[in-house]
Parts: C-alpha cells; structure tokens; sequence
C-alpha cells in the first residue's frame, strides 16, 4: 500500500518545473526523493547515495537511462534502482503517477500504517 503525495497540479506543471535530465528533490514523509524526467519517462529515487551519502540531485543523468553520483561517480539505473558500475548497491525507487488530477509521488506505507 502507497501514500499517493500530490507534487504537481498536473504534467505541464511537472514539465515546466523540471526540465529534462535535471533533478529536483522533494522532501516527503521525512524522505529526500530525487525526482527527473527524460526520453524514458519520468523518475523519483532516493536522494542519498546508498555508497557514501552524497545528494545524487548534484549529479548528472547518463545516456543509458542512470543517474551518476557527484561524489564518486558511481552509476544507478533511474528504472528499477540498481547499481550498473558494481559495488551491489541500490537506491529505493518511487513510483509516479499522472493523472487528470496531479502528478503523484507513490511512498510505501509503513505496515502499522497499513
Ligand atoms: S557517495 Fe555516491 S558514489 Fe560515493
């Protein structure tokens, strides 16, 4: 189960106000979530580098669909989170929802929120 937290009225404002390959961070539920946009689609993962805690919304998206890390370059697939330049880390991903009424931030739900 989701919280479902509106971030954008709709998807011109989400454009308007992220623009390809640049990152924004949300703050929500005591999360700092990296949200981008780019030709695969729009993208939120968790902000802090899971290798040494760098802000990953200082870094620079690839052409291969990642965001890279400012501190030390490490690379995580924007999709589903994993690491691609090895290591065995993973950033925990968001799911985003457009829909007629706002563009949504899905945040898992504690289980005795649940
Ligand atoms: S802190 Fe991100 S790769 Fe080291």
């Amino acid at each position: 189960m989701y919280h479902w937290i509106k971030i954008f009225e709709n998807q011109t404002e989400f454009k308007n106000y992220i623009q390809p390959n640049t990152f924004v961070v949300f703050e929500l539920k005591n999360q700092k979530i990296c949200v981008t946009r780019n030709a695969n689609g729009f993208f939120a993962v968790q902000d802090k580098c899971p290798h040494n805690g760098a802000s990953l919304s200082k870094g620079f998206c690839s052409d291969k669909n990642e965001i890279i890390c400012p501190l030390h370059r490490y690379a995580f697939n924007l999709k589903d989170g994993k690491a691609t330049s090895g290591g065995g880390f993973a950033l925990k991903t968001y799911p985003i929802q457009i829909q007629s009424n706002g563009v949504f931030i899905g945040i898992k739900a504690k289980w005795w929120e649940t």
